[in-house]
């Protein structure tokens, strides 16, 4: 009798364990993520050069930072997926590249959509499924990308208005987070992540 009790006691347990809730809208989400950070990072690159041929220095340095750190959200948000057991399937990035006014306010619109809606959205998301990884992840992209959608706003005036000279000539991108920064307006250590400046990226 002993045995059978013992026995119901550890099958509840299995069983319940076998339940415990798998944070299945923030697995999507990490997919979605990655599959928008991978796509941006690709098309900044391509924006980038677009732009130094167009002779647009300044702008040409602000897509390869922004490139950069989209590369280091994907790989952040990939960590946490492959941390809770998913693979990820192959994707091809798909963009289009046009002129680098067209492309600044493509940029715009992108991480406008990001900030306002996407990251907001995986966030609540990640709370109510107690997914703090992906939480910690998603928040660092989310407030990279407020920055992001600034500095190519600001690019963009400077553009229109032909004061490109007033633009940041040099990045810096933090490893860990993506955070990004003018050069000239460093934190000493990463505002977001704790990072020391050091291990900035210089761009
Ligand atoms: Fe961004
Ligand atoms: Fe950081």
């Amino acid at each position: 009798m002993r045995n059978i009790l013992f026995f119901s006691i550890v099958a509840i347990f299995a069983l319940s364990s076998c339940n415990e809730a798998k944070p299945v809208k923030t697995i999507e989400n990490l997919k979605a993520g990655i599959k928008g950070e991978t796509t941006a990072s690709a098309k900044y690159a391509a924006f980038s050069l677009k732009a130094k041929e167009e002779g647009h220095e300044a702008i040409s340095k602000l897509f390869a930072a922004a490139s950069k750190a989209e590369e280091i959200h994907a790989g952040n948000h990939r960590k946490v997926l492959e941390g809770l057991g998913v693979k990820m399937d192959d994707f091809k990035p798909e963009f289009e590249v046009k002129t680098t006014a067209e492309n600044l306010q493509a940029a715009i619109d992108g991480e406008g959509y990001e900030v306002s809606t996407m990251y907001p959205q995986f966030l609540t998301d990640a709370k109510a499924e107690k997914a703090g990884k992906a939480e910690k992840s998603f928040n660092w992209a989310f407030d990279t990308e407020k920055k992001h959608h600034d500095f190519y706003v600001k690019a963009l005036e400077s553009l229109k208005a032909s004061t490109e000279s007033n633009l940041p000539v040099q990045y810096a991108v933090c490893p860990v987070c993506g955070n990004t920064y003018d050069n000239a307006k460093l934190d000493p250590k990463c505002a977001f992540c704790q990072s020391g400046q050091e291990k900035f990226l210089s761009i």
